[in-house]
């Protein structure tokens, strides 16, 4: 190449590097055009390749020349690169920034259902009075759920109608509590004071106060010298302390196999306060059957029933819960329906 003219491509360059450089907004540009100046192709390069071919002087010049170019332009490069590193580093600083003045997002805590704190609290109330909790399976033989519970094969709760059998012979999902005071006997002598709280499970129609699968919470006492007075002074006393003085206990006759006399247990409706209304009908809402041990149940545990009685009682968790808590459709306790769920937060 002839002097002059790699001279004037050095000054070219030089012009085109500084518009080419001050131009990339990015990094990937920066490098673009640091290919462009400095790169193999770059016409700096051609003149650079030229410098061998020239006499002495001009060979000396033009390489003095060609080397500051080349220096202007590299740092001309460095100079930029820092400025756009540092603008990155500040592009990403600001969209990473987190606002320190907004407000957080505040975990919503869960809470106990409201069958757990009815049940939680009915067992409070039975093991201050001195009972203790025992349990049973869900799964039960004929013999705890039915036969020892004097409950003959011919009885209807026996039918396919109203019990749930699984593929065993002889083994069906439980139908009352009632069964763990067969086995509770069955495993210790008298004197017994236990509370059973449990599932059980019937084929049943659902409604506004009847599911197929609830809990009860039984309770058996059995000892020497029990009556009847005591079993209504302990169910009076318990709804006294589950439902508070505002609302009454009733007890009237009804019958059970396992129990002699048998009994009723209902409270006053917290609707209508004992009027009658749609929730309950006649002013009352049955909460559990009850009744004094039949001595053939006590028989059939091995007890003898000439020195030993006993009372006990079956009550149904979702219903003292409805009575508790004012709530006038069983089927939302078991529904999972937040709203209504979030409303026990909280609460005893
Ligand atoms: C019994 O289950 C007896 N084992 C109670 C008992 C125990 C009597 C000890 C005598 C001595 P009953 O089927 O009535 O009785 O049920 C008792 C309570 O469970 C009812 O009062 C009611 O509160 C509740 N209950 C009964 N069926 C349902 C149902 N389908 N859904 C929700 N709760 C129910």
């Amino acid at each position: 190449m002839d002097p002059n003219e790699a001279a004037r491509t050095l000054e070219q360059e030089l012009e085109r590097g500084r518009e080419l450089i001050g131009a990339a907004r990015t990094l990937e540009a920066l490098d673009e055009a640091k290919i462009a100046l400095l790169g193999r192709k770059a016409p700096i390069s051609a003149v650079q390749s030229s410098i061998g071919s020239l006499p002495g002087d001009a060979r000396r010049e033009l390489g003095r020349r060609t080397n500051e170019a080349f220096a202007e332009l590299r740092s001309a490069l460095e100079a930029r690169r820092s400025e756009l590193e540092e603008g990155a580093e500040d592009e990403l600083l600001r969209a990473d920034a987190v606002d320190v003045t907004l407000p957080g997002r505040r975990p919503r805590p869960g809470s106990l259902h409201p069958l757990t704190l009815v049940q939680e609290r009915m067992v409070e109330i039975f093991t201050r009075m001195g009972y203790r909790v025992a349990e049973g399976p869900e799964i039960e033989d004929e013999w705890h759920n039915f036969e020892a519970l004097n409950i003959p094969p011919d009885h209807p709760a026996r039918t396919m109608k109203d019990s749930l059998y699984v593929d065993v012979p002889g083994l069906l999902l439980r139908t009352e509590t009632s069964a763990v005071q067969i086995r509770t006997m069955e495993s210790q002598d008298p004197p017994v004071y236990v509370v059973v709280p449990g599932r059980v499970y019937r084929r049943e129609a659902v409604d506004a106060t009847h599911l197929s699968v609830f809990h009860q919470l039984e309770c058996l006492a059995v000892d020497e010298g029990l009556s009847l007075a005591d079993l209504k002074g302990t169910l009076e006393a318990f709804a006294h302390e589950m439902f508070g003085p505002q609302i009454q206990a009733r007890i009237t006759p009804d019958y059970f196999p396992f129990v002699e006399p048998g009994a009723q247990m209902a409270v006053s409706c917290f609707v209508c306060n004992g009027v009658g209304c749609r929730v309950c009908g006649n002013g009352w809402l049955e909460q559990g059957g009850a009744g004094m041990v039949h001595p053939n149940v006590l028989e059939n545990c091995g007890y003898d029933a000439e020195r030993y009685t006993g009372f006990a009682f079956g009550l149904g968790i979702e219903r003292v819960a409805m009575v508790r808590y004012g709530v006038n459709d069983m089927r939302l306790l078991v529904e999972g329906d937040v709203r209504f769920l979030e409303q026990f937060e909280g609460v005893a």
